[in-house]
């Protein structure tokens, strides 16, 4: 019989490409359990809704009794935790929601975990929680953590847990750290689509500070099927970074798109800078590579070209999700600063 696998968060960025990919290249049954936040959206998931090996359930990973309900009555192979408040700005304006989804989230996964005995639990942690480098050098898995943004904080103070966990309750663990992703489906407070969907509407393209921030950047189904080989082939109470080499600056990044939808530089405004705002990220991916045989596939220049085609072609989508919450949004985060 299919393997059943528990995906939070499914219906963001990262989870819904990754269960588009696994019910495509697999035979997995998929729960879908999203809490539908500002940034969940099941527009994203329209075209597997009908899939049979597919069910979406809205809920909180807070909600003890619903994780109660779903681990006992499934078989599951394993939960992959993508639910996560994810944005950095967002955690500067107010860290409550990251405290709960991100930490305590992450626990009341584990306490179900305890309560059930889930065969594995996969947990997508990210690079900022290393915090930030200078010009030379990336993250290894033993580099320490040293997150500065509350977000970053909330994802390490969760891997942490995870780990303590694992070692006292003999939980078998698996924790992944990517890079900057980029894709379909991104939520448009992110810097690639915000740049696009602002550009394709001829407004000012908000760009903090003098740009010269650099990012590792990774196409999403990239990062989703080094997922799934960790889930599967990982070894376990080990953690996994994940890139793509692929550094860019934030400035030539905004240039590309401009050039991409032809344009002009003009429509950049530089505005004041994300306070602690990390210089660099950059990702050592070694480890994967050598032991799951992990390589990305994607290219930066022709992946960004389809990115940009993407938003292009899908209007609807991208109204779905800017609606008057994100405006609001929008507005406090860049209106003072580009006035
Ligand atoms: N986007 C990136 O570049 C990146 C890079 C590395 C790691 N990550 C990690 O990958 C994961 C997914 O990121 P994303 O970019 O897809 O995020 P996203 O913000 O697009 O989606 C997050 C999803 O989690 C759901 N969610 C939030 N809180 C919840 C809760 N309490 N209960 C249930 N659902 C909840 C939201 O409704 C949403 O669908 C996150 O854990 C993030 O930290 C992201």
């Amino acid at each position: 019989m299919a393997e059943t696998l528990l995906v939070t968060g499914g219906a963001g960025f990262i989870g819904c490409n990754f269960i588009r990919m696994l019910l495509r290249e697999s035979d997995y049954r998929v729960i879908n359990l999203d809490a539908l936040t500002y940034a969940g959206n099941l527009e994203s998931l329209r075209d597997v809704e009908d899939n049979g090996r597919y069910q979406f359930v809205r809920g909180d990973i807070c909600n003890a009794e619903l994780l109660d309900y779903i681990l006992g009555t499934q078989e599951l192979s394993g939960i992959i935790n993508f639910a996560a408040e994810t944005h950095v700005d967002r955690s500067i304006l107010d860290a409550g929601p990251f405290v709960h989804s991100n930490i305590s989230g992450t626990v009341s996964l584990l306490e179900a975990v305890r309560r059930h005995g889930v065969r594995r639990y996969l947990q997508i942690s990210t690079d900022e929680v290393y915090g930030s480098l200078g010009a030379e050098g990336r993250f290894s898995e033993s580099s320490p953590l040293k997150p500065n943004s509350p977000y970053a904080a909330s994802k390490a103070a969760a891997d942490v847990m995870i780990f303590a966990y694992a070692q006292t309750h003999d939980l078998d663990v698996v924790i992944t750290r990517c890079s900057n992703n980029f894709g379909p489906y991104q939520f448009p407070e992110k810097l690639i689509p915000l740049m696009i969907l602002n550009a394709l509407e001829d407004q000012p393209l908000p760009v903090y500070g003098d740009g010269t921030n650099v990012r590792d950047w990774i196409h999403v189904d990239d990062h989703c099927r080094a997922i799934r080989q960790v889930f599967e082939r990982g070894r376990s109470a080990e953690v996994y970074n994940i890139g793509a080499s692929c550094e860019m600056s934030n400035i030539d990044t905004v240039k590309a798109i401009l050039a991409l939808l032809g344009k002009p530089e003009s429509l950049i405004r530089f505005v004041t800078d994300r306070p602690g705002h990390d210089q660099r990220y950059a990702v050592d991916a070694g480890k994967i590579k050598r032991e799951l045989g992990w390589e990305p596939q994607s290219s930066f220049g022709k992946a960004l070209a389809d990115i940009v085609g993407w938003y292009r072609q899908n209007p609807s989508w991208a109204a779905s999700v800017r609606s008057g919450a994100y405006r609001n949004y929008y507005a406090t985060q860049y209106q003072k600063r580009l006035n």
